[in-house]
């Protein structure tokens, strides 16, 4: 029995890179012999065993033949007799297809290591077809490499292409499509993800409402979203603004935000995409038109956008949507500094002792005009402090 190491840890440490997870191929082994040692079978579909003290997980060498359409159609075979190039053989890409057993010694059929060095993403065989998820896996490769200069080879993406025409991307749960989508989201080069998708096809497949993203403009200009997204990932945004902003069809919604909402929101419950980032989505697409209206607004208008946005009772998800709209507007080259104000509004109009307020015994519509009274006096006086004349009072001047 023999043990490699193999896939992303061998790849990553072979690019200088810190090892998150590492994977185990045992070549010449049987399931009894691996129980006896003491490893715990965990595998449904195949052998994989965890390490009794480790826990990383270890696979019997296996062959794999396509029987069924789709991600999960796969019989295998595992015996003693396959070798580590047969299973290297199956594997995706020729970067991912090394092993190195415990003297270092490298095993490197499909020459994974030229293709490191050539920074090139390329498939192991035409098996790669078999499996529509490598569509994404490239793709996010492709994205988290950008900045080590790698890039896709062109038989790859021929493959790639063809998997997207032939339907088969039809069979990968929305839960698979999601978690690739959002490790692509948190590397330096989210926009790469999506514009390998498009190239290949997949993008429209997946995420119809981005078409007009990130297919090349008249003037070559990239589109704000992709722009924004970039922008926030540059400056450590996490994946909720990194996503809103992406997402966001930028046209559209500024043409008819109403079905534009309507068609992300189809496109979020297919893809089942976590709520979290969802509401945050459908936020952005349904007060964007607002926020970009906000310059030419006065205190009453003011007050009455942040109503709508739910400011008040949800201060947190009012700043991530904010933020997320002020990296479009950036994109877009549109004024900046409305958003500035906004959450400085938001904030003073937190500083309203509501319950006090209450304590006046006042009740009903009574009482909500005094909330509302308090509110825009904040507003008037924060915009003023700030040294910002209230739009209201600036027409005026
Ligand atoms: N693999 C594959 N096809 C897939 C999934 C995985 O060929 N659809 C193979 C690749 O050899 C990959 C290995 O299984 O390197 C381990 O898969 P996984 O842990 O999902 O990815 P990593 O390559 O380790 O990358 P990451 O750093 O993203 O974990």
């Amino acid at each position: 029995m023999k043990i490699y190491l193999v896939g992303g840890a061998v790849r990553d440490e072979l690019l200088g890179l810190p090892v998150r997870e590492r994977d185990w191929l045992v070549v010449g082994g049987t399931p009894e012999q691996m129980v006896l040692q003491g490893y715990t079978p965990v595998g449904k579909g195949f052998p994989v065993f965890l390490h009794p003290q480790t826990k990383e997980e270890y696979a019997l060498a296996r062959t794999e033949r396509k029987t069924g359409i789709g991600y999960g159609g796969f019989t295998f075979y595992t015996g003693v007799d396959v070798t580590a190039a047969e299973d290297l053989c199956r594997r995706d890409l020729t970067i991912n297809a090394i092993a190195k057993d415990e003297t270092g010694r490298i095993t490197d059929p499909y020459n994974g290591l030229a293709d490191l060095k050539k920074k090139i993403l390329r498939h192991v065989s035409p098996a790669f077809t078999e499996d529509p998820l490598r569509v994404l896996r490239v793709a996010r490769f492709a994205a988290r490499f950008f900045h080590k200069g790698f890039s896709v080879a062109p038989e790859t993406m021929e493959l790639m292409k063809k998997i997207s025409q032939t339907g088969e991307l039809d069979s990968l749960p929305g839960e698979r499509v999601w978690q690739e989508t959002i490790t692509a989201l948190n590397t330096n080069n989210p926009e790469i993800y999506f514009e390998i998708l498009y190239q290949c096809g997949a993008l429209i497949y997946f995420f119809p409402t981005l078409r007009e993203n990130y297919q090349p403009a008249d003037n070559n200009m990239c589109c704000p979203a992709s722009t924004a997204m970039m922008m926030a990932a540059e400056e450590g945004q996490n994946s909720l603004i990194r996503f809103a902003c992406g997402f966001t069809p930028w046209k559209s919604c500024l043409a008819d935000s109403v079905a534009c909402y309507q068609q992300i929101s189809a496109m979020v419950k297919q893809l089942k995409i976590p709520s979290k980032y969802a509401e945050v989505l459908l936020a952005v697409v349904q007060h964007l038109p607002d926020l970009i209206a906000v310059e030419k607004t006065d205190t009453e208008t003011l007050l009455r956008c942040l109503e709508r946005m739910d400011a008040f009772r949800r201060y947190e998800r009012f700043l991530v949507i904010t933020t997320a709209c002020d990296y479009l507007l950036r994109a877009a080259k549109k004024q900046r500094g409305q958003q500035g104000w906004l959450k400085e509004a938001a904030s003073a109009c937190q500083k309203v002792n509501v319950g006090k307020i209450v304590a006046k015994g006042l009740r009903g519509r009574q009482l909500a005009d005094e909330i509302r009274t308090a509110r825009l006096k904040k507003i008037e006086k924060c915009l003023h402090a700030a040294g910002t004349p209230c739009p209201d009072n600036r027409a005026g001047q």
